[in-house]
């Protein structure tokens, strides 16, 4: 299996590699819920988390999965950084770079910030905590685990998702994982929220949500991206989004006894799903984000298993073409 040097996102890892991440982060699961949680395994590392899009359940992760394994971990969000002070990302790139850390994690609203930041910090690893509508490789690897632990293996299995498919980067990876792993997809969506063309991944596509419920195994509720919605009129109103495609435990009935929730959150209750489901018991939700920290520790123990030691930063002079430099302009 190849080594990872980052990860950018889904499109980019091979089967035996999303199952590494998966099974690596299954064995982290019981870390996470013993009395003491802390394992040595990235002493000495240092990780950061640069967010510039809001954050609670990845951000968090990331900093518990690093900290959970002794890796030194810090924090930077947009409003702190000097990204609002007029520098450049890659500037605030090569800043950081330039203090040496093992791995830089990235969330941005800019799809390719991840590759874009790697081909000029060559001795970082970088993570895509999210990036625009174009993948979130951590939340699927994640629901991957909880997949994983409610049935053993995705293939086979159909899952549902339904909502904002056009600005969703969840969406869009798993379209990505399911063709690798096996298991079938069916988006659902008024036509204002599907991506042209979205059947080339291979999917079924529904209109009408009741139509999709039958048969499926896993129903996968997404947040309307208001944030990346530039059409105003993609929907009529939120009380009539709800009525077509909000589920509820009324609905959820025509999928079946075996069928379980999930969303990668945050959740808005009474818009894409209701109450009755959200904390009912085939509701899989906070498995995720249970499962969110394993699964980044299993990203982080991976990308720093892999990298060398010692990482000269490109473009520094070492003290003898200072002192050579110096000497010529005495
Ligand atoms: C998702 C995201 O940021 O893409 N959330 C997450 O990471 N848990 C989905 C969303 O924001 O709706």
């Amino acid at each position: 299996m190849e080594a990872l040097k980052h990860l950018f996102g889904i499109a980019d890892l091979s089967k035996e590699q999303i199952e590494h991440l998966v099974n690596l982060g299954d064995s982290f699961i019981d870390i996470n819920r013993r009395p003491i949680k802390k394992a040595p395994t990235l002493r000495g590392k240092t990780i950061i988390n640069l967010f510039f899009e809001n954050s609670t359940r990845t951000r968090t992760s990331f900093e518990l999965a690093g900290k959970r394994l002794s890796a030194d971990v810090i924090n930077i969000s947009a409003s702190t950084s000097a990204t609002s002070k007029g520098e450049s990302l890659l500037d605030t790139g090569q800043t950081l770079a330039a203090m040496q850390p093992h791995v830089l994690v990235i969330r941005h609203s800019l799809a390719g910030t991840c590759e874009f930041l790697a081909e000029h910090l060559e001795h970082t690893a970088i993570v895509n905590a999210g990036d625009g509508a174009h993948e979130h490789p951590t939340q699927i690897l994640t629901d991957l685990l909880t997949l994983k632990q409610a049935w053993g293996s995705p293939e086979g299995k159909t899952m549902t998702i339904v909502g904002d498919i056009s600005h969703s980067r969840v969406a869009r990876s798993h379209l990505l994982a399911a063709k690798k792993l096996g298991y079938h997809m069916r988006v659902v969506a008024p036509k204002t929220l599907l991506p042209s063309e979205v059947e080339r991944y291979g999917c079924e596509v529904y209109h009408n949500f009741d139509e999709a419920l039958p048969g499926s195994d896993v129903v996968y509720m997404l947040r309307i991206q208001t944030e990346r919605l530039t059409d105003a009129c993609a929907f009529p109103s939120i009380r009539e989004y709800h009525e077509a495609y909000g589920l509820n435990a009324k609905r959820l009935k025509a999928a079946g006894e075996d069928c379980i929730v999930m969303h990668p959150g945050p959740m808005n209750r009474g818009v894409e799903i209701s109450s009755d489901v959200a904390d009912s018991l085939k509701s899989h939700i906070l498995n995720q984000v249970e499962h969110g920290v394993a699964v980044r520790m299993a990203v982080l123990a991976t990308l720093c298993g892999g990298h060398p030691e010692e990482k000269p930063v490109s473009k520094k002079k070492s003290s003898d073409e200072v002192k050579q430099a110096q000497g010529s302009l005495l």
